[in-house]
């Protein structure tokens, strides 16, 4: 089993002071969930206003896991003594010495934790940045699929990295995202601003008729060879999240946000959205379809990744030309994880 790098304490903290998504909100009841975040069992509890909080997932009387509780009420109760903690995690009754004062001492660890387009997010420290932005989840103009979330035995980092990487269309996706008789990387734009990774790129895909290009109008514009033209814009959250928007022809848009999650250091699952402004009344299947195959493309390649973590010296992997936006990605990262550890440091006055 591969360790952390010890010299990778910058990004350590910057993922610990990061917000994570860790479940999707609907799939929260009122009965407590058990998820890991970082390598860290957390317990989701809803409590009966609505309001989700994650907990660590041990019970501060004698350490029993409280996903194995229940709710009672406005309460999570713990199955080994009963123990009844309300929605801040302050126990608020001791069953076995009901007429005994509680120790004020007897709360549990919460977690930074919202609900936000459609997830629930974690932070496990003062997150350093705020929550990734999706403006098109809450347009109306647009139809936002939460998707199932999926899991792959690699680094979240690299399971990032991969969603902006262009040179691999040609050889990883040929026929839905890029075609082999093209490997060249359309030019494109990479700039950075308020912590964000921007890109823009026109690029010709393959024509793909039941997800993008069905129906076009005399407007659409194509390739020689019969390649839809369209413009890429991404934008990138560190450490771990990105939104894809893709202008098609005929005003459609088609979106794609995925933040992977640390589940430990060698799972990662993805929470991903499927954003679109048409063919609305088309079934989402074949929408969430095209990008499962899409994924299912990938996933051999980034689980093979040697180290499994992208290594903190930037030096220690071979970059050519087209590989500005990973370099740009991978410094903005170094800065966070800088400001991260800062703030880990205790001030000295
Ligand atoms: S371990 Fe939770 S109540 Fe005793
Ligand atoms: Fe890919």
């Amino acid at each position: 089993m591969q360790l952390p790098d010890p010299n990778d304490a910058p990004m350590d903290a910057l993922l610990r002071r990061s917000w994570h998504p860790v479940a999707i909100a609907d799939s929260v009841s009122h009965e407590p969930t058990a998820v890991t975040l970082l390598g860290e069992k957390l317990v989701l509890f809803r409590a009966s206003d609505s309001t989700v909080t994650a907990f660590h997932d041990v019970c501060v009387h004698r350490g029993a896991a409280l996903s194995l509780g229940w709710r009672d009420g406005d309460c999570l109760v713990c199955p080994f003594h009963g123990w009844r903690y309300d929605g801040s995690g302050q126990a608020v009754g001791i069953p076995s010495q009901p007429d005994r004062p509680i120790p004020a001492k007897a709360a549990l660890t919460a977690c930074h934790t919202r609900e936000h387009v459609g997830l629930i997010w974690v932070a496990l420290d003062d997150p350093v940045a705020p929550l990734p932005e999706f403006p098109e989840h809450d347009d109306p103009a647009f139809r936002s699929i939460v998707c199932p979330p999926y899991d792959w035995d690699c680094h979240a980092l690299r399971r990032l990295e991969n969603f902006l990487d262009f040179a691999h269309f040609a050889w990883v996706h040929p026929g839905t995202l890029g075609d082999p008789e093209h490997p060249e990387v359309p030019p494109h734009e990479v700039w950075s601003e308020d912590d964000e990774i921007r890109i823009r790129q026109p690029r010709p895909e393959p024509r793909n008729d039941d997800v993008k290009t069905g129906d076009l109008s005399e407007e659409a514009e194509f390739t020689d060879d019969g390649r839809v033209m369209t413009v890429m814009h991404y934008r990138a959250y560190p450490p771990l999240a990105a939104q894809l928007r893709q202008e098609l022809p005929d005003g459609r848009e088609y979106v794609v946000f995925i933040a992977p999650s640390p589940v430990d250091e060698h799972t990662t699952r993805t929470f991903w959205h499927v954003t679109r402004n048409y063919a609305l009344d088309q079934p989402d299947a074949d929408f969430i379809q095209f990008q499962v195959d899409v994924v299912a493309q990938d996933r051999p390649i980034v689980e093979s990744q040697r180290p499994e973590r992208i290594p903190p010296e930037i030096t220690a992997e071979l970059h050519v030309g087209d590989d500005k936006v990973s370099l740009a990605w991978r410094r903005l990262l170094a800065e966070l994880g800088q400001r991260a550890l800062a703030a880990d440091r205790p001030r000295v006055v």
